[in-house]
């Protein structure tokens, strides 16, 4: 039995793998020298490795089409890109030089599509998607996108009371609209019936009285998103049967609707045991709907996705150095880090939501059971745990002039948006560098600091200083 970091992981996972490589002792990330960044920017800094987005996009478009070619389905698959994930510029315009749609979720999300739009990057032909909760602000936006050429915009109605909110506010245009099928949640959770979307039961009902020959507005969508993932479970099929059968009870009375959006919810890898049958789900998807559909007698509809998560987590990484290290009773040992987690990985403290997590260097050295803590004095700026482990090893540290570097990896989705993006910290630790990587067009990586750590003089602007 060997003792080393690397033996640990060899022995407990598949390594290297999905862009996981020691080179030279030093840990990779998609080709990336993270010691090479560290040595050029210093810790703490988060990186967005922007071809990543890319390769996620490519994947789902690749198994969805095998799984229509193969099973003679009759509809399209449409990729979408929520933006709430990560708003971005570079984020964004990486999603769509791969040709996908949009989802958005507040008015602002209007002026940003708007603004793509202007920089050449978006065209008037894609289809964008308006969830969220529709203020009278929210609608006249969208209302504004329609008038400036944008053909494809589709409102999906939250509520039975937003659409009397929408033919309102008046335009010239046929409105397009999608519905939002609540969905139940699962067992033990907080609460039975998600708000979002309109209920199952009345949704029917509201369609025959106020959709049904109502020629202002033009139903195309029906939609539901699980929150819980697109996972092989009997409560995930079940509330996916519910909504095709609800779609195709639709049809038979608004034959034009014609697009079943199945949300976001593919997940990432967030343990190095992760293992998903992506192309598996696919096929099921499609089966189901083809089974339900050929059923009911109607064509398939187009299928759209709205994956956030899966579309850019997978591209950011955070990277710190271990400061110090405490050994706070017989048996706990903290490692301490250079920024806060609570700030950096929110999700970490509020949904126990886990990253994987490793060392950049020291993988010969021997290994030990560790805390990890940030800077930040709350009690709860830490992290002990792995998703498939109760514990957390790292390499021993050695030498203090040569310090050990961790990074968590796969953070890109929602942590700016949780944590708010600069701003104001838990005790006022700085946000961290941002650092992105991309390919050149002879597909050389190249890195540039997208913005510098926060300056004293920021934070006190902010506070009124
Ligand atoms: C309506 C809607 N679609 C898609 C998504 C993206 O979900 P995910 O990041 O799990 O793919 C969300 C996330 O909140 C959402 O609210």
């Amino acid at each position: 039995m060997k003792n080393s970091y690397i033996d640990l992981i060899k022995q407990s996972y598949q390594f290297p793998q999905n862009g996981f490589e020691l080179q030279h002792d030093f840990l990779t990330f998609h080709g990336v020298s993270l010691h090479a960044l560290i040595q050029k920017y210093g810790t703490p800094f988060r990186i967005t490795y922007l071809p990543k987005i890319g390769e996620q996009v490519q994947k789902a478009r690749r198994i969805f089409n095998n799984a229509i070619s193969k099973n003679n389905y009759q509809g399209k698959y449409n990729y979408a890109y929520c933006t709430k994930c990560n708003h971005f510029f570079h984020v964004v315009k990486e999603a769509l030089s791969h040709q996908v749609h949009l989802e958005t979720s507040s008015p602002n999300d209007i002026d940003l599509v708007i603004n793509l739009f202007k920089k050449g990057i978006f065209d008037k032909k894609k289809t964008i998607l308006h969830n969220g909760f529709k203020t009278d602000g929210y609608i006249s936006r969208i209302f504004e996108l329609q008038s400036l050429g944008f053909e494809n915009s589709i409102i999906i109605l939250d509520s039975i009371s937003e659409l009397s909110r929408i033919l309102k506010i008046s335009t010239k245009f046929q409105i397009k609209i999608g519905i939002r099928m609540a969905i139940n949640e699962r067992v033990n959770a907080a609460y039975n019936t998600s708000r979002l979307g309109i209920r199952y039961e009345d949704i029917i009902d509201f369609v025959e009285k106020e959709i049904q020959g109502n020629e202002r507005i033009d139903l195309k969508m029906l939609h539901f998103f699980v929150d819980s993932g697109i996972k092989d479970s009997i409560y995930y099929w079940g509330e996916f049967q519910k909504a095709i059968e609800l779609y195709s009870e639709i049809k038979k009375i608004i034959p034009s609707i014609d697009s079943f959006n199945i949300g976001g919810g593919f997940p990432i890898q967030n343990h190095l045991g992760f293992q998903y049958d992506f192309e598996s789900m696919a096929e099921k998807i499609i089966k189901n709907i083809i089974n339900t559909c050929r059923f009911h007698n109607i064509k398939e509809p187009d299928l759209f996705s709205e994956f956030g998560q899966y579309t850019v987590g997978e591209s950011g990484a955070i990277i710190f150095q271990v400061i110090e290290e405490k050994q706070q009773n017989d048996t706990e040992l903290w490692y301490i880090i250079d920024n806060s987690l609570l700030n950096t990985i929110p999700d970490a403290w509020a949904m126990h939501e886990k990253f994987i997590l490793l060392p950049i260097n020291k993988w010969e050295n021997g290994y030990q059971k560790v805390h990890i803590g940030g800077i930040s004095c709350d009690h709860s700026d830490y992290y002990n745990s792995e998703d498939l482990n109760q514990e957390i090893h790292l390499p021993k540290m050695d030498d203090e002039k040569d310090p050990l570097y961790i990074g968590f990896f796969h953070t890109a989705a929602y942590q700016d948006a949780v944590s708010g993006y600069g701003g104001i910290k838990h005790c006022l630790v700085p946000s961290p560098k941002h650092i992105i990587i991309d390919k050149d067009a002879s597909g050389n990586l190249i890195d540039f600091l997208y913005s510098d750590e926060q300056s004293t003089d920021d934070v006190l602007r902010i506070l009124g200083y």
